[in-house]
């Protein structure tokens, strides 16, 4: 069995991280969501992937290399343009040869991981087997509608009226059958060959399309509510960990991981919290749930609750909640007089201002 990891596309939904960043490599718990998704392949036992790369593709290649970390072997496959996910498969043709495969959206997030599916699906082999969760906006997603038994009976992408909450989650396990669909289908209202209508063609050829209800799933649907609840979910599960400097002046309380080289100083941590290396926090509090990465500085501030982005910095800014802060960003106070908010934002930026 091969996997097939998609890390194409723009992101359009995770501005403005996205503007500068892929959205397969957005952090969570200060790692790459599409690292979690590689770790779950390698963990069902599959080492053959092919990654599926477009505009992104220098940064993806950066981050992931040959695999090797992983215990995968790695081959690229460039898509020209976001055509589509069945047209991925298209284009994997050769990659894929005549093996099942697992292909997996590379800015999902599956809790638990897929190991028990992949095994699932190798004893039943089922001639497609997808994914559903109950969401509660299904009109993000492909959405599926089952039959009394259960049995997939239909499925909408991006219905505007959908017919049930159970939208498609961005893992697909496929066998070869799947390669005449992907040729069968024509491009959709958005201009992409959608692996929805693929699956939906083997439906309607009477093969044998087997689905698995499931919680514990996230997507990039632009909220960062969601981001930061699933940073918080994740952070739940980590194992306390200290391989940086903590003075005695420090209190930290519940787990919390602190990376190499990173200094906390005069200050108070309330895990779970992950704060990365060589970054230093001084006179400050962290509070639950709560992602600092790699390079930030924290003096004289408070935060919970809220992920920054490597090479951030945070000076004397009382309290922040809820946040998303992405790269280079830098926090300080504005002069008191005028009483005035001073501000630099990018293109998407969003800030509420609590004074
Ligand atoms: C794609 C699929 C959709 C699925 C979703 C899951 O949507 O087309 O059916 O529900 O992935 O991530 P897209 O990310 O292209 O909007």
């Amino acid at each position: 069995m091969k996997a097939l990891v998609l890390s194409g596309g723009a992101g359009t939904r995770l501005r403005p991280i996205t503007h500068t960043s892929a959205k397969q490599l957005v952090p969570v718990a200060n790692k790459p969501v599409l690292f979690y998704g590689l770790e779950s392949i390698a963990a069902a036992g599959i080492t053959e992937v092919g990654i599926i790369v477009g505009d992104t593709a220098r940064e993806i290649r950066e981050a992931v290399g040959d695999g090797s970390r992983f215990g995968l072997d790695v081959t690229y496959i460039p898509q020209e343009a976001p055509l589509g996910l069945a047209h991925a498969v298209l284009i994997a043709r050769e990659f894929l040869g005549e093996d099942d495969f697992v292909m997996y959206l590379g800015d999902n997030f599956i809790v638990g991981g897929i190991t028990d599916l992949v095994e699932e699906f190798r004893a039943s082999r089922p001639d497609a087997q997808i994914l559903l969760t109950k969401v509660p906006d299904p009109r993000a997603f492909g959405v599926a509608e089952l039959d009394v038994d259960g049995r997939v009976a239909r499925l909408e992408e991006k219905p505007a009226d959908p017919r049930s909450d159970l939208a498609l989650v961005g893992v697909y396990l496929f066998t070869p059958a799947i390669h005449a669909a992907v040729r069968a289908v024509k491009p959709s209202g958005r201009g992409e060959l959608e692996i929805t209508h693929a699956l939906q063609w083997l439906i309607d050829a009477r093969a044998t399309v087997k689905s698995t209800v499931i919680s514990g799933y996230w997507k990039d649907t632009g909220n960062v509510a969601d981001m930061l609840e699933v940073n918080r979910s994740v952070l739940e599960l980590i194992d306390p960990l200290d391989e940086g400097s903590v003075d005695a002046r420090t209190e930290i309380i519940g787990r919390v991981r602190i990376g190499r080289g990173a200094a906390v100083r005069g200050s108070r941590i309330v895990g779970p919290a992950v704060i990365g290396a060589g970054t230093v926090v001084e006179n400050s509090y962290i509070g639950p749930s709560t992602s600092i990465a790699d390079n930030c500085r924290v003096t004289d501030s408070e935060i919970e609750y809220s992920i920054v982005l490597s090479g951030s910095s945070l000076h004397g800014v009382g309290r922040v909640e809820a946040s998303l802060i992405g790269r280079d960003v830098e926090i300080t106070p504005a002069p008191h007089i005028p009483a005035a908010h001073r501000l630099v934002l990018g293109d998407h930026s969003k800030v509420q201002i609590s004074a």
